[in-house]
């Protein structure tokens, strides 16, 4: 008989690690990647040099309370600097919502595309992670609504969504709010906020500063161009943030991302760049792979989910092989239960005319 080993808590064997999206083809070709919701335009260069600057000072810790960075961001939103948490990438954040709010025995609730670090982070903490139906690739606030038991401990929407683009309106979110019991914290992802052009959309800001039992998280890594960096904050009501603040790692964000942050977030015309971009060229991939024949559905945010043929032949594995032969990385979205779409980040306008064409060659029709 073998000795007793370790073993971890129920629900943590359960989970299907993340797989991030490919970054690399063959190894001597630099492929066009448009796998991670990366931002094309790079770090505001003010980011790139502070972050440099930061490197002579490594042997110093760095201030655990994040007061610039936390300064910098209540004062670019109009926020109580006292009700921002900051983290490791809004993952960390996303991770230490689920530790402090969930348990064994306690459900929470996240849509049926929805991003898939929630499930992660459900089960890594003992609770049952329960699916709403979306509709038309949307989260719906009567389905989850109608999921709500006296369980239900925390709902997850990313708005927008990945890797679906869509939104919900902050009327849709208002009435999620008002119609969740108090207990239940509403935990509004929005990662991709600065990308929304559309007038009925709020981030999450509003309900955060008016309810004490919603949470609002955002990243550096999307339009501030700072992934590898790993920088994401919360707006919290102050019970939360005291929370937050009791659990996290007492320097748990690093020098060098601090100072980069502040930097990104005071530069506006670096992220209003990026938004004239994403607009401009997410319109055009969506009318172009539209003109293809191919179903976009209509995005938010700075990437579009693209569904095809039924036909195994001109299906997203096939089309996913015929980008890569091409030197383009697109990401697979079957572990989102969308095997047949591929999603596809926006990027530079050449990056985004091979796209069309490589898709226009793998359907076998004429080139925009
Ligand atoms: C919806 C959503 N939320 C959160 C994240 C996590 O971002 P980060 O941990 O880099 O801040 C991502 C990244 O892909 C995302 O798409």
């Amino acid at each position: 008989m073998s000795p007793p080993a370790p073993s971890p808590r129920p629900g943590i064997l359960q989970i299907e690690k993340y797989v991030p999206g490919e970054s690399q083809l063959a190894a001597d070709e630099t492929p066009i990647k448009l796998s991670s919701n990366e931002t094309p335009l790079g770090p505001s260069p003010k980011a790139v040099a502070a972050f440099q600057r930061a490197s002579a000072e490594l042997e110093r810790y760095p201030d655990g309370s994040h007061a610039a960075l936390r300064k910098a961001i209540a004062e670019r939103y109009g926020l109580n600097a006292d009700r921002i948490v900051c983290g490791a990438g809004s993952d960390e954040i996303l991770s230490l919502l689920a530790q402090a709010y969930l348990g064994p025995g306690d459900e929470a609730i996240y849509t049926q595309h929805g991003f898939l670090l929630y499930r992660i982070i459900i089960l890594a903490n003992g609770a049952a992670p329960i699916v709403a139906p979306e509709t038309n690739f949307r989260a719906d606030i009567g389905e989850i609504l109608s999921r709500v038991t006296p369980q239900t401990r925390a709902v997850f929407v990313a708005n927008p969504n990945n890797p679906t683009g869509t939104y919900i309106s902050f009327d849709e979110v208002r009435s999620l709010r008002a119609k969740l019991p108090d207990n239940v914290l509403l935990v509004l992802d929005a990662a991709y906020a600065e990308y929304v052009r559309h007038n009925d959309y709020e981030a999450g800001i509003e309900l955060v500063a008016t309810t004490n039992n919603t949470v609002m998280t955002r990243t550096f890594s999307k339009i501030h161009g700072l992934a590898g960096a790993r920088l994401g904050w919360a707006y919290c009501p102050p019970d939360v943030a005291d929370v937050l603040n009791r659990i996290r790692g007492p320097f748990n964000v690093s020098v060098a991302a601090m100072a980069a942050g502040v930097a990104a977030i005071e530069d506006q015309a670096h992220e209003a760049a990026a938004v004239t971009h994403t607009e401009q060229w997410l319109g055009w991939v969506t009318a172009e792979l539209t003109k293809l024949g191919l179903d976009v559905t209509p995005s938010a945010a700075n990437f579009v989910l693209v569904h095809f043929p039924s036909d195994p032949n001109k299906g997203a594995a096939a089309a996913d092989e015929f980008l890569k032969a091409r030197g383009i990385i697109v990401r697979r979205v079957g572990a989102y239960g969308l095997p047949n779409a591929l999603r596809m980040t926006i990027g530079m306008e050449a990056d985004n005319r091979a796209v069309v064409s490589a898709l226009a060659d793998f359907l076998g029709r004429p080139a925009a």
